[in-house]
Order: C-alpha cells, then structure tokens, then sequence
C-alpha cells in the first residue's frame, strides 16, 4: 500500500500545485484547507483526502491530528506549507501578531509531527518531512519581524526534528524568496522585488515542486535548509 504525502494549506498556489503533482503520479494525497476554494473541489474531484483544518488554535490543531488518525495509521511525509504573512501593524497588537506567526509556524508543525511519528515510522518506503520557512530566516524582516522570527523556529525545529526521528524519517527545509507574486501586487513591487535576486525571474509554484520532490527521493539529506532564492544572498 502507497502511504499518503499529508499537505497543509494546499488550497491555492504552491501547497495546491505539490498536491495536483502528487495526484498526476498516482501518489495518494491528504491535503488541508482553510477556506473551501473551488481548487479543493477539483483536488478532490482528482481523489485527494480534503479535510477542513484551522491551525490558528491548539484545539484547531488537535482536531485535526484526530480527524487525520481516523483516515490514515500511515503517512509517507509531511509537508508543512500553511503559513500567513502578517505584517507588523498599528491596528493590530503585537502579541496578537506575534502569537498567531507562531502558532501557524512553529506550534502547529511541533504538535503535528511529535503526534504523526508512529505513522511515519510505518511507512514502507521511507519517509520525510518537510517544513516551507523562508529566505528571511537568514535576513531577518523589518516589516515582518514575527513571521520572520517564526520561520526562524520552524527552521530550527528541523534540527531538533532531524535528531529525534533519524534514521526512519529525514527532515529538511525548503526556504523559498520570491516563488510568485501576489495578484494585488503592483508593477514598481513587481520591478523591485525581480532585482533582488542573481536570477532576476519569478520561478513559479514548479520550482517548489521539484525541491520538494528532490527531497523526498535523496536518500542522504536530513537536517538540512535548501534556500530557494535565485541567490538571493548573494545581491
Ligand atoms: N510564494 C512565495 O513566494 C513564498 C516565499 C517565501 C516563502 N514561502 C512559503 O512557502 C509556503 C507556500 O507559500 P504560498 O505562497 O503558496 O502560501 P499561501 O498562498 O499563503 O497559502 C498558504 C495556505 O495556508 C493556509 N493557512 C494560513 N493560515 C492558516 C491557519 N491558521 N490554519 C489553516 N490553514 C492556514 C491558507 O489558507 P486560506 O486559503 O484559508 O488562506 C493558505 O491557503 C508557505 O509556507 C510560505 O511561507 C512562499
């Protein structure tokens, strides 16, 4: 039996795009959304498991955990992609801010993964998980200070994570820069953000794909970040 790859927040662009890949290939799919979107519709119309989840409580999450228990006692990885990108803001307090980066960041992948270990480990054919932080994680964000210093935490989880579950399961990082614009997003952002990579394009939700998918078929990676950033230090 394939076990499934669980997805989170694959409702829209990249989380939508690994799970379309996965079912293209015959992979069996478990994927959450937040909010019902007719891409869900066809995930499922496509045979992925779509199961409603907010993670933005601990009883959120913990419904989940029970709601994915009863579907499957295997997974055959886990792929952390829900994720919100508030800005500091003076309608909102900073506490408020602050906790909700780090209850979608880093207290939802910890809860998911030290409750999803034993079904890991029953995956016949390895199994890994993989956390989406983000460039800034080495920058720092001067308008995003608690979603950057929450990636941050999701990227040391994969060291703590890595230790714990070796040799079964491999746990890496993937920390995207731009990977695609947002529809709202104006020509002169657009302009200036291009610049800020060596590569200068927007690579699209592909370019994600396929490092997912690289990690999930190297055998000798765990522990690791892959910066997906079009050298991005490097400007
Ligand atoms: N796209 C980029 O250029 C880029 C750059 C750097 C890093 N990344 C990282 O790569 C990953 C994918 O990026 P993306 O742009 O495809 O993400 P996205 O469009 O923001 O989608 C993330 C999904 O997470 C869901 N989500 C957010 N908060 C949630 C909550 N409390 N409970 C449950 N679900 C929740 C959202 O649900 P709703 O549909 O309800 O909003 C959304 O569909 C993210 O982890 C992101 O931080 C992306």
């Amino acid at each position: 039996m394939t076990s499934p790859i669980l997805i989170t927040g694959a409702g829209q662009r990249i989380g939508l795009a690994f799970a379309s890949h996965c079912l293209e290939k015959g992979t069996p799919v478990i994927v959450t959304y937040r909010t019902r979107r007719p891409a869900v519709d066809t995930l499922e119309k496509a045979g992925a498991r779509c199961i409603h989840a907010d993670f933005s409580t601990n009883e959120g999450v913990a419904t989940f955990i029970d709601q994915l228990k009863a579907e499957t006692s295997t997974l055959r990885a886990i792929i952390h992609n829900a994720s919100d990108w508030l800005p500091e803001s003076p309608d909102t307090a900073p506490a408020e801010v602050m906790a909700a980066m780090m209850q979608i960041h880093t207290m939802t992948p910890y809860c998911i993964n030290l409750a999803c270990r034993d079904l890991l480990e029953r995956s016949e054919t390895g199994a890994d998980i993989v956390h989406m932080t983000d460039y800034v994680v080495e920058k720092g964000s001067a308008k995003h200070i608690a979603y950057a210093a929450s990636k941050a935490a999701l990227d040391n989880l994969t060291l703590s994570f890595a230790r714990l579950l070796a040799p079964k399961v491999k746990v890496n990082a993937i920390a995207p820069s731009l990977i695609m614009f947002n529809k709202d997003d104006d020509e002169a952002y657009r302009a200036k953000t291009l610049k800020k990579s060596l590569l200068g394009i927007e690579p699209g939700e592909s370019a994600a794909v396929e490092a997912i998918e690289f990690l999930l078929n190297n055998p000798y990676i765990t522990g690791r970040t892959i910066g997906l950033d079009g050298g991005r230090h490097l400007v």
